[in-house]
């Protein structure tokens, strides 16, 4: 008995310091990434989002580059220093694209094929958004060309021989295309990130999903086609993921049927593009709409005092769709003004950015439906190249700077502070 017991004492010894060592430090990884406690899911409530308790209305942006510069080591330190940047000014959720669809560095290589290094890139901007207490919108195609988009399945499907047609269109109707995407989803929303070890749907750090960005289907004016789809595909999410938000991605334009398309569409075109704001937001599985404000590319000849009044307008319209048709917040996921415009000033789009704003506090002071507003679309020095005619790096402009601070300090003085940005906005906004 002696004899055996001389050994076991040592062996159980060096076994619970194994036991030790593992805890600590797997206790401190867990510290920085798990159980978070500073993030709650965003939920809805009639036309508001709520989230610990408070009514939620988003300060955000874009940067839709987060995952394609997550692949790179050495460009990774640009995501946090962004989010970061971004968390300082207070906001509080970024739209990003969660897809790349066969172009340079693809999540997807091919229908239901992955990249793992580029998912452990999507991995990775979801930890860090998580650390700093910033959430995630995440697009999960886009209609444009851009990083694939539609095109891409579609001619993935031509190539395969199981495409329909060669329309670009197919993508909303093609019985092969529509499974390629489901399979896609189901794929992005059931993955398990390999950094924090939780599961995307059930993952509060992702404010919600968007199905597509700007859809538009011109092959069917009437809309039917479109409309179809969104139904088909906004009920796939739920079945996977009830948790999460989700919205549509449009633009916002009015449809044939809508008497709103003589009256606040831009210009005739728009009612034409197989879109409609009202019908496709309505289903039950649409938790919010989503609207894009890019008065530049709608209007050839306005000035910027036109531009200015039309996007007021634009914007209170779709507010009273939210508050009075679809009672559902409203989210303007997208606007922009570009620097190509004749005699163009940066003060521009400062009075931009400001007419913006000041609509969405009107309704945040009423505790309607215009849910939040996202620039298009901020980036950090030395990104020129991600660059478009919208971008800007926001803290290189002390006025424009300014009016997001100013925009943020009174969102929250108007309906509280989410929990994880308490200790943040106090200082920042203590003399606003
Ligand atoms: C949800 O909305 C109802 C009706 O406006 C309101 O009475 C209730 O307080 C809201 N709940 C939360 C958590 O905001
Ligand atoms: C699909 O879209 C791409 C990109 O805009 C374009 O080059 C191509 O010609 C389109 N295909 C068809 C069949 O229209």
């Amino acid at each position: 008995m002696m004899g055996s017991n001389s050994l076991v004492w040592p062996i159980l010894g060096f076994a619970s310091i194994l036991v030790f060592v593992y805890l600590s430090f797997g206790g401190l990884l867990s510290v920085n990434y798990k159980n978070d406690p500073r993030l709650s899911f965003v939920e809805r409530n009639g036309t508001n989002f709520v989230v610990d308790g408070k009514v939620l209305y988003v300060n955000g942006w874009n940067s839709y580059w987060f995952m394609e510069h997550a692949v790179v080591d050495h460009s990774r330190p640009r995501i946090r220093e962004m989010l970061q940047a971004a968390a300082k000014m207070g906001l509080t959720v970024c739209r990003t694209w969660a897809f790349n669809d066969g172009d340079y560095n693809a999540l997807q290589v091919a229908p239901g094929q992955f990249d793992e290094r580029v998912f452990k890139a999507l991995d990775y901007v979801i930890a860090e958004a998580r650390q700093v207490g910033i959430r995630l919108l995440f697009s999960l195609v886009n209609n444009l060309q851009a990083y694939g988009g539609k095109t891409k399945y579609v001619k993935w499907a031509w190539d395969e021989g199981v495409g329909l047609s060669a329309s670009n269109d197919s993508f909303f109707f093609d019985p092969s295309i529509r499974l390629y995407f489901k399979n896609y989803v189901k794929t992005i929303l059931t993955r398990k990130n390999t950094i924090t070890g939780v599961v995307y749907r059930d993952d509060p750090t992702i404010f919600g999903w968007e199905l597509i960005n700007e859809p538009r289907c011109i092959t069917d004016a009437s809309g039917d086609t479109l409309q179809d789809w969104i139904e088909e595909m906004s009920s796939f999410v739920k079945s996977i993921d009830r948790k999460h938000l989700l919205t549509i991605g449009l633009e916002g334009f009015y449809g044939p049927n809508s008497p709103k398309k003589d009256t606040v569409n831009p210009e005739f075109w728009a009612a034409d593009l197989g879109a409609d704001f009202i019908r496709n937001s309505a289903p039950s599985t649409v938790d919010f709409a989503s609207v894009h404000i890019y008065p530049d590319h709608w209007f050839k000849k306005k000035t910027l005092e036109g531009k200015l009044m039309f996007v007021a307008k634009w914007m209170r319209s779709h507010i009273e769709d939210g508050d009075q048709v679809l009672k559902k917040p409203v989210m303007f996921t997208e606007f922009g003004l570009s620097d190509l415009n004749k005699g163009f000033d940066p003060l521009q789009r400062d009075r931009f950015y400001k007419t913006v704003f000041d609509v969405i506090y009107e309704s945040a002071k009423k505790k309607g439906a215009g849910g939040g507003s996202f620039a298009w679309q901020f980036f950090v020095e030395g990104m020129e190249d991600y660059n478009d005619d919208f971008g800007i790096v926001p803290w290189k402009r002390a006025s424009t700077y300014e009016i997001i601070i100013q925009h943020t300090c009174r969102l929250a003085k108007a309906h509280g502070t989410i929990a994880s940005q308490k200790e943040k906005l106090k200082r920042l906004c203590n003399q606003r």
